[in-house]
């Protein structure tokens, strides 16, 4: 058994259908990544996005060094990886020893996942992060790598990623924040694409305290901890 019992058995009890009736439609980009296509294509461009981006060489193996640098997950805790995708960040916390729980709204995303990053801690489970149903402080850390600009509502998976944090209990972000482009207004516009920035973010989790960020031209990477 790879998480908790109590745990697992709300995951499996977890009904997608009705946890998402009657909520705002997906975003495009949502709706993109439910594409097979999308998700044998993703981790090619995952390795490459925050240097393009950035315009500066930031491969992944540096972005799991400074999560790891910062966040410190070790065996015996279990962290929540919201919008896993390929898997990478439930990858890097499998390797360090934690447990995981590795949710995605993508059936195919999960699938390409699970194949890329196959341990015996991480449970791959379809789930809305933003209507998880999971009991409240379930987690030792909970780590969102660019999910957040994909919805419709980042307040409500920050929210919820909030509640399911125990005290003490760290959250991990890595986002595109706003920098006022007319890129971002396109993507916003046709790709529902939302870029919080930093006080917004801050102003979404009342509940936790800011560690601390690092920005990297649009790319921001934030710690939060539960008090
Ligand atoms: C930009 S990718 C995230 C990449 C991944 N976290 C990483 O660091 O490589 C966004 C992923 O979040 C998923 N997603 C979007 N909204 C979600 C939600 N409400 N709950 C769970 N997963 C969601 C998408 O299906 C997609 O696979």
């Amino acid at each position: 058994m790879t998480i908790s019992g109590q745990l697992e058995e709300r995951v499996n009890k977890f009904d997608f259908a009705a946890a998402v009736a009657g909520t705002p439609p997906r975003t495009p980009a949502q709706r993109s990544n439910l594409l097979p296509l999308t998700a044998l294509g993703y981790q090619m461009w995952r390795e490459q996005s925050l240097t393009l981006l950035t315009g500066r060489p930031l491969p992944l193996v540096r972005e799991a060094a400074y999560f790891r640098a910062l966040c410190r997950p070790q065996a015996g805790q279990t962290w929540l990886d919201i919008g896993t995708s390929s898997g990478f960040y439930a990858g890097v916390l499998a390797r360090t020893g934690a447990q995981v729980l590795a949710c995605d709204i993508s059936p195919a995303m999960l699938k390409v996942a699970a194949r890329r990053e196959s341990s015996p801690l991480i449970q791959y489970a379809l789930l809305d992060a933003e209507r998880s149903g999971l009991p409240d402080a379930s987690f030792d850390g909970v780590t969102i790598g660019a999910t957040l600009n994909e919805t419709a509502r980042p307040q409500q998976m920050l929210a919820e990623a909030q509640r399911l944090l125990r005290p003490g209990g760290q959250l991990w972000l890595m986002t595109l924040a706003r920098d006022g482009s007319p890129l971002q207004a396109a993507l916003g516009r046709f790709g529902g694409l939302s870029f919080p920035d930093e006080a917004q973010l801050c102003a979404w989790l009342p509940q936790l305290e800011w560690v601390g960020s690092w920005r990297r031209a649009n790319v921001l990477f934030g710690q939060w901890i539960r008090a």
